[in-house]
Protein backbone atom coordinates (compact mmCIF):
# COMPACT_ATOMS: atom_id res chain seq x y z
CA UNK A 1 0.00 0.00 0.00
CA UNK A 2 1.11 3.28 -0.90
CA UNK A 3 1.31 5.83 2.38
CA UNK A 4 2.01 9.74 2.11
CA UNK A 5 5.82 8.39 3.08
CA UNK A 6 5.99 6.50 -0.31
CA UNK A 7 5.25 9.70 -2.61
CA UNK A 8 8.57 11.91 -3.36
CA UNK A 9 8.36 15.70 -3.09
CA UNK A 10 9.86 18.34 -5.47
CA UNK A 11 12.98 18.55 -3.85
CA UNK A 12 13.83 15.18 -5.11
CA UNK A 13 15.71 15.68 -8.51
CA UNK A 14 14.05 12.67 -9.77
CA UNK A 15 11.19 14.33 -10.39
CA UNK A 16 12.58 16.18 -13.09
CA UNK A 17 13.71 13.24 -15.10
CA UNK A 18 12.51 11.67 -18.05
CA UNK A 19 9.96 8.67 -17.54
CA UNK A 20 10.33 5.46 -20.10
CA UNK A 21 8.05 3.95 -22.17
CA UNK A 22 6.50 0.84 -20.79
CA UNK A 23 6.53 -2.39 -22.74
CA UNK A 24 3.43 -4.29 -23.56
CA UNK A 25 2.14 -6.96 -22.47
CA UNK A 26 2.57 -5.26 -18.82
CA UNK A 27 5.16 -7.20 -16.68
CA UNK A 28 3.74 -8.15 -13.11
CA UNK A 29 5.65 -5.90 -11.28
CA UNK A 30 4.28 -3.00 -13.75
CA UNK A 31 0.48 -3.58 -13.11
CA UNK A 32 1.43 -4.24 -9.39
CA UNK A 33 2.64 -0.79 -9.34
CA UNK A 34 -0.21 0.89 -11.27
CA UNK A 35 -3.10 -0.50 -9.02
CA UNK A 36 -0.94 0.41 -5.95
CA UNK A 37 -0.88 4.13 -7.34
CA UNK A 38 -4.90 3.71 -7.90
CA UNK A 39 -5.48 2.24 -4.54
CA UNK A 40 -3.77 5.68 -3.23
CA UNK A 41 -6.03 7.97 -5.38
CA UNK A 42 -9.36 5.91 -4.05
CA UNK A 43 -7.82 5.79 -0.13
CA UNK A 44 -7.07 9.25 -0.07
CA UNK A 45 -10.55 10.44 -1.70
CA UNK A 46 -12.21 8.48 1.42
CA UNK A 47 -12.81 10.93 4.57
CA UNK A 48 -12.04 7.76 6.86
CA UNK A 49 -9.42 6.56 5.08
CA UNK A 50 -7.85 9.17 4.25
CA UNK A 51 -7.89 10.13 7.92
CA UNK A 52 -7.05 7.21 9.34
CA UNK A 53 -3.99 6.69 6.62
CA UNK A 54 -3.08 10.23 7.25
CA UNK A 55 -2.98 10.69 2.93
CA UNK A 56 -3.37 13.47 1.32
CA UNK A 57 -6.25 13.64 -1.36
CA UNK A 58 -5.32 13.46 -5.30
CA UNK A 59 -7.22 13.09 -8.12
CA UNK A 60 -4.08 11.87 -10.46
CA UNK A 61 -0.44 10.20 -9.35
CA UNK A 62 2.62 9.49 -11.57
CA UNK A 63 4.76 6.30 -11.05
CA UNK A 64 7.55 9.45 -10.90
CA UNK A 65 6.24 10.83 -7.72
CA UNK A 66 6.84 7.35 -6.58
CA UNK A 67 9.98 6.48 -7.93
CA UNK A 68 9.52 4.65 -10.69
CA UNK A 69 10.48 6.27 -13.50
CA UNK A 70 8.12 5.10 -16.23
CA UNK A 71 5.48 6.56 -18.14
CA UNK A 72 2.29 5.50 -16.40
CA UNK A 73 -0.28 7.30 -14.19
CA UNK A 74 -3.54 6.59 -12.16
CA UNK A 75 -6.29 9.17 -12.31
CA UNK A 76 -9.70 8.79 -10.08
CA UNK A 77 -11.92 11.72 -10.17
CA UNK A 78 -15.53 11.76 -9.01
CA UNK A 79 -18.41 13.36 -9.81
CA UNK A 80 -20.65 14.84 -7.43
CA UNK A 81 -24.40 16.17 -6.94
CA UNK A 82 -25.45 19.18 -5.24
CA UNK A 83 -26.01 16.92 -1.86
CA UNK A 84 -21.82 16.23 -2.41
CA UNK A 85 -22.62 12.87 -2.89
CA UNK A 86 -20.79 10.74 -5.50
CA UNK A 87 -22.65 9.68 -8.81
CA UNK A 88 -19.97 8.74 -11.52
CA UNK A 89 -16.06 8.58 -11.78
CA UNK A 90 -13.46 8.70 -14.29
CA UNK A 91 -11.35 6.01 -12.93
CA UNK A 92 -7.89 5.12 -15.30
CA UNK A 93 -4.55 3.21 -14.31
CA UNK A 94 -2.61 4.43 -17.97
CA UNK A 95 0.52 3.10 -19.39
CA UNK A 96 2.25 5.45 -21.80
CA UNK A 97 -0.75 7.72 -22.34
CA UNK A 98 0.33 10.34 -25.00
CA UNK A 99 -1.98 13.37 -26.20
CA UNK A 100 -2.69 13.27 -30.04
CA UNK A 101 -4.90 16.02 -30.32
CA UNK A 102 -5.70 19.14 -28.66
CA UNK A 103 -7.97 22.69 -28.79
CA UNK A 104 -6.83 25.34 -29.60
CA UNK A 105 -8.62 27.22 -26.84
CA UNK A 106 -7.47 27.05 -23.28
CA UNK A 107 -8.29 26.58 -20.15
CA UNK A 108 -6.82 27.66 -15.96
CA UNK A 109 -8.33 26.48 -12.63
CA UNK A 110 -9.02 29.82 -11.07
CA UNK A 111 -7.92 28.60 -7.83
CA UNK A 112 -4.79 27.35 -9.11
CA UNK A 113 -3.28 23.82 -9.13
CA UNK A 114 -1.73 21.36 -6.34
CA UNK A 115 0.47 18.00 -6.58
CA UNK A 116 0.96 15.55 -3.91
CA UNK A 117 4.81 16.09 -4.58
CA UNK A 118 4.37 20.05 -3.77
CA UNK A 119 3.59 20.87 -0.23
CA UNK A 120 3.99 24.68 -0.41
CA UNK A 121 1.15 26.94 -2.14
CA UNK A 122 2.06 28.00 -5.75
CA UNK A 123 -0.48 30.58 -6.28
CA UNK A 124 -1.00 31.55 -10.21
CA UNK A 125 -2.76 30.54 -13.77
CA UNK A 126 -1.36 27.05 -15.11
CA UNK A 127 -2.81 27.52 -18.94
CA UNK A 128 -3.60 24.35 -20.29
CA UNK A 129 -5.79 22.91 -22.94
CA UNK A 130 -9.22 23.34 -22.77
CA UNK A 131 -9.88 19.61 -24.63
CA UNK A 132 -7.37 17.14 -25.31
CA UNK A 133 -7.85 12.98 -26.47
CA UNK A 134 -5.00 10.43 -25.54
CA UNK A 135 -4.25 7.43 -26.77
CA UNK A 136 -3.49 5.07 -23.97
CA UNK A 137 -3.51 1.21 -22.41
CA UNK A 138 -5.50 1.35 -19.53
CA UNK A 139 -4.53 -1.18 -16.80
CA UNK A 140 -8.63 -1.60 -15.14
CA UNK A 141 -10.27 -2.73 -18.06
CA UNK A 142 -7.07 -3.86 -20.15
CA UNK A 143 -7.28 -2.46 -23.43
CA UNK A 144 -6.20 0.70 -25.05
CA UNK A 145 -8.56 3.45 -24.86
CA UNK A 146 -9.48 7.00 -26.35
CA UNK A 147 -10.22 9.11 -23.65
CA UNK A 148 -11.41 12.90 -24.76
CA UNK A 149 -11.45 14.90 -22.13
CA UNK A 150 -12.90 18.28 -21.30
CA UNK A 151 -12.04 21.27 -18.58
CA UNK A 152 -11.05 20.21 -15.33
CA UNK A 153 -10.21 16.29 -16.25
CA UNK A 154 -8.19 17.74 -19.25
CA UNK A 155 -6.59 19.37 -16.78
CA UNK A 156 -5.71 16.40 -14.58
CA UNK A 157 -4.26 14.34 -17.94
CA UNK A 158 -1.66 17.13 -18.70
CA UNK A 159 -1.00 17.87 -15.27
CA UNK A 160 -0.23 13.84 -14.90
CA UNK A 161 1.67 13.59 -18.23
CA UNK A 162 4.01 16.93 -17.54
CA UNK A 163 5.23 14.45 -14.77
CA UNK A 164 6.59 12.12 -17.26
CA UNK A 165 8.37 14.52 -18.48
CA UNK A 166 9.76 16.18 -15.52
CA UNK A 167 7.50 19.50 -15.19
CA UNK A 168 5.77 20.46 -12.31
CA UNK A 169 2.89 22.55 -12.96
CA UNK A 170 4.68 25.01 -11.65
CA UNK A 171 6.60 25.71 -14.26
CA UNK A 172 3.75 26.96 -16.24
CA UNK A 173 2.84 30.20 -14.13
CA UNK A 174 3.61 33.40 -15.69
CA UNK A 175 6.82 34.43 -12.92
CA UNK A 176 6.49 38.25 -13.19
CA UNK A 177 2.36 37.89 -13.06
CA UNK A 178 1.13 35.05 -12.41
CA UNK A 179 -2.60 36.06 -12.33
CA UNK A 180 -1.99 37.34 -15.77
CA UNK A 181 -4.73 36.65 -17.98
CA UNK A 182 -4.61 33.76 -20.05
CA UNK A 183 -5.44 34.09 -23.76
CA UNK A 184 -8.77 32.26 -25.41
CA UNK A 185 -8.95 30.65 -21.80
CA UNK A 186 -12.21 29.59 -19.96
CA UNK A 187 -12.12 29.73 -16.14
CA UNK A 188 -12.97 27.00 -14.19
NI1 LIG B 1 1.45 16.34 -9.69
Amino acid sequence: MILAKDIIDDKNPLLREISEPVSLPLSKEDRQSLLDMFEYLRNSQDEEKSAALDLRPGVGLAAIQIGLKKRMCAILIYDYNEDNEIIGETAYALVNPKIISHSERMAYLKDGEGCLSVNEEHEGYVPRYAKVTIKAYDALTDQEVKIVARGYDAIVYQHEIDHFDGHIFYDHINKENPFAPIPNAMEI
